[in-house]
């Protein structure tokens, strides 16, 4: 079994060549909410999430109509300069989500619970996902697992938190599962598809599956009520999810084969900062234009 690069951050090299592809269809409701994608679900309308840390690019996601913004514990490495996600804190993801929720007029915020926040059982995890809510202003939360937490998500959506599940690969238990690693190969698949009914059974308004043969995703979505989001999922899943910086060329490094970047961001503040210094040095800025008179 051959390990993945580490996503979340990650993203050199070439831009995607091809255009941006035109929006299928009218973007609104004002308002999205989990009603609104099970309903999407049994349109058999496709929707994209992308994560969102900060004020700017979620306002400018929710604008162009990214219906569902996930405040990842993903900005571990992306923000935070961490080498995982697992030394995130409650503390780190209620800032950025009240940064993100802020900004957001019309699609749903999905919160992050980080490693150490939920693992201790329902109580934990209530309390933590209503923090989420009523502190960060998410309208829902995600937490990582499946079968296991099950009675978790029970008692969280039974508290009123609506719930996202998260299965396959699931970075915050990146050293129990022994790296960056495609799950439900083989005999695990009948487990997955098991953990992801579970954590519907549960109460979760949708599931996401990370890294998992595409098959199988294809087989969850189709079994499962609730719309199921893929990361490394194949194309047969009712929604996608990318973290924002890989889908826009933002990180360094190796990227996983399951991102498609569709910009060179990178590359572009790159040579937007060398510009700025250069013409600091040599006196090209300021201009009259960016100074005052007495
Ligand atoms: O933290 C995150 O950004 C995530 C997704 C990419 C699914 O969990």
């Amino acid at each position: 079994m051959s390990e993945e690069p580490a996503p979340y951050g990650a993203a050199a090299g070439a831009p995607a060549a091809d255009p941006a592809p035109p929006s299928p269809g009218p973007l609104a409701p004002r308002v999205v909410r989990t009603t609104t994608l099970r309903r999407w679900k049994e349109e058999g309308r496709r929707w994209a999430m992308l994560t969102a840390y900060d004020a700017m690019t979620a306002s400018l996601f929710d604008e162009v109509g990214v219906p569902v913004l996930l405040v990842g514990d993903s900005a571990g490495t992306t923000v935070l300069g961490h080498a995982t996600t697992i030394p995130v804190t409650v503390e780190d993801m209620l800032v950025l989500t009240r940064a993100v929720a802020r900004a957001t007029a019309r699609a749903l915020v999905v919160a992050d619970l980080p490693f150490g926040s939920y693992q201790q059982g329902p109580a934990q995890a209530v309390a933590t996902g209503v923090q989420m809510l009523k502190e960060g202003g998410a309208a829902a939360v995600k937490l990582e697992g499946g079968s296991a937490v099950a009675p978790s998500v029970r008692a969280l959506v039974d508290a009123g938190v609506p719930v996202m599940g998260h299965t396959g690969f699931t970075p915050q238990s990146e050293h129990a599962l022994g790296g960056y690693r495609v799950q439900g190969r083989g005999e695990g698949a009948e487990q997955l598809a098991a953990d992801a009914r579970a954590l519907q059974d549960a109460g979760a308004f949708a599931v996401v599956l990370e890294m998992v043969p595409a098959p199988l995703a294809e087989r969850v979505a189709r079994e499962l009520d609730v719309p199921v989001v893929g990361i490394g999922a194949g194309p047969g899943t009712d929604a996608q999810v990318l973290v924002w910086t890989d889908m826009a060329g933002l990180g360094g490094g190796r990227t996983p084969r399951f991102v498609k970047q569709y910009a060179d961001l990178r590359g572009e503040l790159a040579r937007a900062a060398r510009a700025y210094v250069a013409d600091v040095e040599t006196g090209g800025f300021p201009g009259p234009e960016h100074s005052f008179d007495a």
